[in-house]
């Protein structure tokens, strides 16, 4: 089996890949600026420190490894910070992505896989939503990843680029071997927020809007486990060795679950209880997003396994007890 770049692969959901991959018998390199990752999560694997920004550190590392196939996960993912400084999303996640693709078609290589994003969809005009429906994302962070999804397309057409883009929906959860979990500083996903909560490490949590139009009035989200996201992952790569056309699929578990309901399966899960301050809306959040993940378990046979947001939250829980980044 061919060797495989993981850009990105010392954060969150790039490591629970890099673990998977080395587990199926792939060699991997991991390459990681270490701005948001941490080198404790690269135990799987070879971890070379470097930036996309870095076209010449990219073609020395593709001069020294033979690549089969690229999995992208490097990019800057903080939707508020993307609105205020726009211009450092679209040169780390377009133009950085533009020279990972430059050294790849320089040396050959054609097979990447790419973290795009629920974002791109914006405000959908109803749930679950399908990978044909219409891409008009409301920030910045969400229209890098539209344009690198576009580009994706002029190169597969010019120069044979064949991808599989994943649209994933809230990635949660953590290793059940409880090796790797989630860790972004600054933190900002609900289930490390609400598990830093019920540990002390934080006062309360904040639900942002209690009169949504939803069952229980908070926001609806999409859950997906990490692990789940991983073996898709596998399965992209799969399909692509076996000559799939490029595409693009959501990944989500096609359940909402609401603010509230995280809350309070966080407080079954842990035992603990802490407090939940409700507060008021923020601006650019819709009320419900859920995806159909359809497309994904028909064209690359995926069968998520942890579906079930007490699952999700014990192996986070797991992890979070005992982490060590
Ligand atoms: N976490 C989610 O729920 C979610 C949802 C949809 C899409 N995504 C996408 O998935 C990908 C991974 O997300 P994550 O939550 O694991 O984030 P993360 O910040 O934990 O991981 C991203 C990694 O990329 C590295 N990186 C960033 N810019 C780099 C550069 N120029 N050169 C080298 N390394 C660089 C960071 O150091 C970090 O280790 C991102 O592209 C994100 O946009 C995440």
């Amino acid at each position: 089996m061919g060797r495989i770049l993981v850009c990105g692969g010392a954060g969150y959901i790039g490591s629970h890949i890099n673990k998977m991959l080395n587990e199926q018998g792939y060699d991997t390199v991991v390459f990681d600026n270490l701005v948001y990752g941490h080198r404790e999560t690269v135990k799987w694997g070879e971890l070379v420190v470097g930036d996309l920004a870095d076209i010449n550190a990219l073609d020395d590392l593709f001069d020294k490894y033979d690549f089969e196939a690229v999995f992208h996960f490097a990019a800057y993912a903080y939707v508020g910070e993307s609105v205020e400084n726009p211009e450092k999303y679209y040169i780390n996640n377009v133009s950085n992505t533009l020279n990972l693709l430059q050294v790849m078609k320089k040396h050959g290589v054609n097979k990447i896989i790419f973290s795009s994003t629920c974002a791109t969809y914006g405000e959908p005009e109803s749930v679950p939503i399908t990978e044909d429906m219409p891409q008009n994302p409301i920030n910045p962070y969400g229209a890098t990843k539209l344009m690198v999804e576009r580009i994706f397309k002029d190169y597969s057409k010019a120069y044979g680029l064949q991808f599989v883009v994943l649209r994933y929906f809230n990635a949660a959860g953590a290793d059940p071997d409880g090796e790797i979990g989630e860790s972004h500083n600054p933190e900002t996903h609900i289930i490390p927020l609400v598990l830093d909560a019920a540990s002390g490490l934080r006062e309360d949590v904040k639900v942002f809007g209690t009169d949504y139009d939803t069952p229980d009035g908070s926001c609806i989200r999409d859950y997906i486990h990490v692990t789940d996201l991983a073996s898709a992952h596998l399965l992209a790569l799969k399909y692509l060795e076996k000559g799939g056309g490029s595409d693009f699929f959501n990944l989500g578990n096609e359940k909402g679950t609401s603010v509230l309901e995280v809350i309070e399966s966080a407080r079954r899960v842990t035992g603990k209880g802490f407090k939940a301050i409700l507060t008021d809306r923020r601006p650019g959040d819709p009320a419900k997003l859920v995806g159909s993940s359809k497309k994904a378990k028909e064209v690359l046979g995926w069968k998520p396994q942890y579906e079930d947001i007490d699952t999700i939250i014990s192996h986070a829980w797991k992890w979070h007890e005992n982490r060590q980044y």
